[in-house]
Order: structure tokens, then sequence, then C-alpha cells
């Protein structure tokens, strides 16, 4: 993306003070020398005038200072610039901009002049004040309520952060240089947009008159390091035994619902199941927003398409799984069932395509049957509900609830098998889950993952295929069926 169109959204004066928060700022870059002279500079304030305001903190005469600086910086820099090469556009706007500040007789403390530095960077080449919470390896998600309520998650809670925007049209600008380089808008005729930054975290964006408190950007942000089973066992979200048994599960091709609420960690466990498809099967993923990340040679990844500025052009996640029907696959893993491409994903497990494996947003492995139900029923095909019951029986061996609880943490809190149908009735067996015991005075939620004692019915599948599980993962004196 060139500097011109990044520029377009760039805020000009802000309406309130600097924002405070910064990184830890580089040394001061060398050399101000820029090719092209400067635009005359206004007249600066005497330095009397300035260095008494600035030791008095003026806020006024900061934000002033700050608003001239960088509309002078963006008015110099040069429109075809690369603003994906951070480096070079960091150490440019680091010349202008001590430049300016010379330029304009100001005696900045340290402190103040690397706070305003960053904050312009900020705004002309980051995300303006969220920056430095995407830039913070511990906040896992970013959350913009309107301008002056930002909430992050650290560590699975919630907290408000210490920094705001200036008004609801610097949130519309960041909205806009988020979604512009994908050709696609956020305007009152178009008021709710999903987007990816470049490192791959997922952006959700909804203005008003839809968002009656002001712009509102909602950031998943995409982990730096993916998480194994190793790490899930050491979080205490799943138990050594439980991931012994789901890693045989996926070798020995059951089809997995991973059942959970919004960000109790459906996508990160789907990861870890997948990373348990042999290397020589032909895996295929379908998402809206590629999340998956695999090691396996053989992978083939889907993505949907939204519709276009006119409407046009959609490709949604049921035209791609029905597509990859015609691509051979050995696995098709989709990323969320949230339609009518759960009624192809059913078929499709009850026509060979075993050892598939999806998500759904459900609180409990019954309701999760619902739901697919329901989504099934999204189809639109007209059938009966005691056939889709039916088919959804058949098609799905083991669902794994995922939850995050009370105290941030996210647990696997079932691992139920789907033994058949009785009658008009699913029959849903538990083999895992999770007992929660107490709350210690941290908060802390206190339990233990515990298998049931009862072995799933489908044990001859794990045998089948040669993985020899020990009586124990089941508890001593698991019985059997
Ligand atoms: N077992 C875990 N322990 C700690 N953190 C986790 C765990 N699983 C996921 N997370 C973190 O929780 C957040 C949400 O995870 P994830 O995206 O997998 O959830 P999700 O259920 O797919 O969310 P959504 O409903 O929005 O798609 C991420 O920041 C992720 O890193
Ligand atoms: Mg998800």
């Amino acid at each position: 993306m060139s500097l011109l169109r990044r520029l377009e959204s760039t805020p000009g004066r802000p309406e309130s003070e600097p924002q405070a928060a910064v990184a830890a700022p580089p040394p001061p870059a060398q050399g101000t020398q820029q090719a092209a002279p400067p635009p005359p500079p206004p007249p600066p304030p005497s330095a009397r005038e300035t260095r008494g305001e600035s030791t008095r903190g003026s806020k006024e005469a900061l934000k002033e200072l700050r608003g001239r600086v960088q509309d002078r910086l963006i008015k110099e820099l040069d429109p075809k610039m690369d603003v994906n090469d951070h480096h070079k556009m960091r150490d440019t706007i680091r010349k202008l901009y001590d430049r300016i500040l010379e330029e304009e007789g100001q005696l900045l403390p340290r402190g103040e002049r690397e706070m305003m530095f960053e904050s312009i960077l900020a705004d002309i080449i980051g995300m303006g004040p969220i920056q430095i919470l995407l830039d913070d390896d511990d906040v896992t998600e970013v959350m913009v309520n309107g301008p002056f309520k930002i909430f992050v998650e650290k560590k699975g809670r919630l907290t408000l952060a210490d920094v705001r925007f200036d008004d609801n049209d610097h949130v519309r600008r960041i909205i806009e240089r988020i979604i512009s380089p994908l050709g696609r808008r956020c305007d009152e005729s178009q008021p709710l947009v999903d987007a990816r930054l470049a490192d791959g975290s997922r952006v959700n964006a909804i203005i008003p008159p839809l968002a009656l408190d002001g712009p509102t950007i909602t950031i998943r942000k995409f982990p730096k390091k993916r998480l194994y089973i190793e790490d899930l066992i050491k979080f205490g979200s799943v138990n050594a035994e439980m991931g012994e048994f789901l890693r045989a599960c996926v070798i020995s091709r059951f089809n997995i619902v991973v059942s959970g609420g919004t960000g109790s960690g459906k996508t990160t466990l789907l990861n870890v199941l997948s990373s348990f498809i042999p290397e020589e099967e032909r895996i295929i993923t379908v998402e809206d927003a590629a999340e998956i990340q695999l090691m396996q040679e053989h992978w083939v990844r889907l993505e949907s398409r939204k519709p276009n500025i006119e409407g046009k052009g959609a490709i949604t996640i049921r035209d791609l799984v029905m597509n990859t029907l015609r691509m051979r696959p050995d696995r098709i893993v989709i990323g969320e069932c949230r339609g009518g491409e759960a009624l192809d994903m059913i078929q499709a497990m009850n026509t060979g395509h075993d050892g598939s494996l999806t998500t759904v947003h459900a609180n409990t492995p019954k309701d999760c049957i619902s739901r697919l139900e329901v989504l099934v029923m999204m189809a639109g095909m007209d059938l009966p509900l005691s056939a889709i019951r039916r088919q959804i029986a058949s098609a799905v061996n083991m669902i794994v609830q995922q939850e995050r609880l009370r105290d941030g943490s996210r647990k696997v809190t079932y691992v139920t098998e789907v033994q058949g149908m009785e009658g008009e009735t699913v029959v849903l067996q538990d083999i895992f889950l999770y007992e929660q015991t107490g709350i210690d005075d941290n908060g802390k939620i206190i339990g233990h993952h515990k298998p049931t004692g009862l072995r799933p019915k489908q044990m001859w599948r794990i045998q089948d295929a040669g993985i020899q599980l020990a009586p124990s993962v089941f508890g001593a004196g698991a019985r059997g069926f």
C-alpha cells in the first residue's frame, strides 16, 4: 500500500491531548536532510513562551504542537513511500520529526518528545492509540467501544486499557485504514465489516447508526506462537489422558465437533486436533478467516469471500465445502459451521469423508446437537427433523466441549461420545469431564479433569487403527460396552 492512500485516512490535528502510551523509543536518528525543501514553517512561538508552556505541562499547547508537527510531517512525506516498509518509514518520519521540532523552536523534555513521536508515528503508519496494544504480546484481544473505552483481554481477563482515541472520526479513520487496502468500505451504506490485518489478526468493525455508542472495533490477535497439546496440558485445559484419547480419535478418523461459546478457544483446539492428522493424508481446510495453521505438507487452504462493493462475488463456506468433495480430500476441516454448510458437512461425514473436524457455537454437547439441527435446517432442504437428527447422530462421533470459565481460563469441560439414536433421542455418553470443586482466594477456579469410567462404544475404531490405549486412560477399572 502506498503512503498516499494511508495518508488519506491519517488524522490531521487531533482534538485532544496526545496519547501517553509509548513503546520503548529508538535512539534519535542522525541526519535530518530531506531532498525536497520543506514548506515554510509557521512562525514559531517565542522560546520563552514555548518553554513556559511545556514546563507547565500545558495540555493545550502540547495538543496544538502535536497537530502542527503532524500536519507538516504529512505534507513533507513522500506519498509514494511504501508503508509496509516499517523500518524505512520509521526512520524517515524520525528524521523529519526531529527537524520539524527544531524548526518549531521547541524544547520538550525527552520523555514528552518520544511520546509525541510514537503517537504521531502510530497515527501515520499504525493503528493509532491501539497500536501499542497490538504490539503487546500479552494482549490477545482488543475491543474498541467508541473512542474512549478500549478494553483488552490479557491472560484471559478483560480490563480497561489506558488509551483512547480523540473522537469518533479518529476511530473511523483507523477502520478505514484497516479495510481500504482490501478494497472494502465501511460507511453508512455498509456499516459493518469483517477484515484481517496483515499479520492474520481477525477484525470486525461496526459503526453508527448500528453501533449506538460510536464506531466499534473488535480485534482477535493472531497468536504469535501456535499452541500444541502439550501447551493445553500445561495450561490445565485438558489432562494428559484426554490428550492421548483425542489424538487416538483423530488418527482413527472419528468425526469430531468442537463445541463452545464465543472466544472459548474452539479454533485453537481445532488447530491442536488437526495437528494429529497423519502426515500422508490430504487435508482441506475451509474457513471464513484463515486461522488454522498446520505443519502437514499435504494441506490445501480455502477461504470464503465476502461480496464486493456492489454486493457481488461472494463465495460462501457452503460453496467451498461442496467444492472440497471434488478435491479428493482425506480430511475436511471446517473452521466453523454457522449455516447451511452443516448439512454438506454432515453428508460428507456420512458418505466416506470420515475423520472430518469442525466447530459449532454451543454451550453443552446436548446443545451442540440441537444447534446442528438448526444449522442443517438453514440449508433450506425441508428435511423432516427426525431425518436430520438421525443423520447427525450417525455422522458425528465425538463432541469436545470447550469453555471459557469465569476466571478467564479455557478448559475442555466434556469429551462426549455420540452413540447413535434411541427412539427419537440422540444418545450422548460423557467419556471425560471437568469437575469444579471450588474457587481460591484470587478467584481462580479449582477443579480437575476426570474420566467417567466408561469406555467409548466406538473403541473398536481406535483398535482397528492399531492404537492401544491403556485402560488407565479411562480410569481404573473402566467398563466397556
Ligand atoms: N486452552 C487455552 N488456554 C489459554 N488460552 C487459550 C486457550 N485456547 C484459546 N486460548 C486463547 O483464547 C482466545 C480465543 O481463542 P479462539 O480464537 O480459539 O476462540 P474461538 O472459540 O474460536 O473464538 P470465536 O468464537 O471468536 O471464533 C485466543 O486469544 C487464544 O489464544
Ligand atoms: Mg474461532
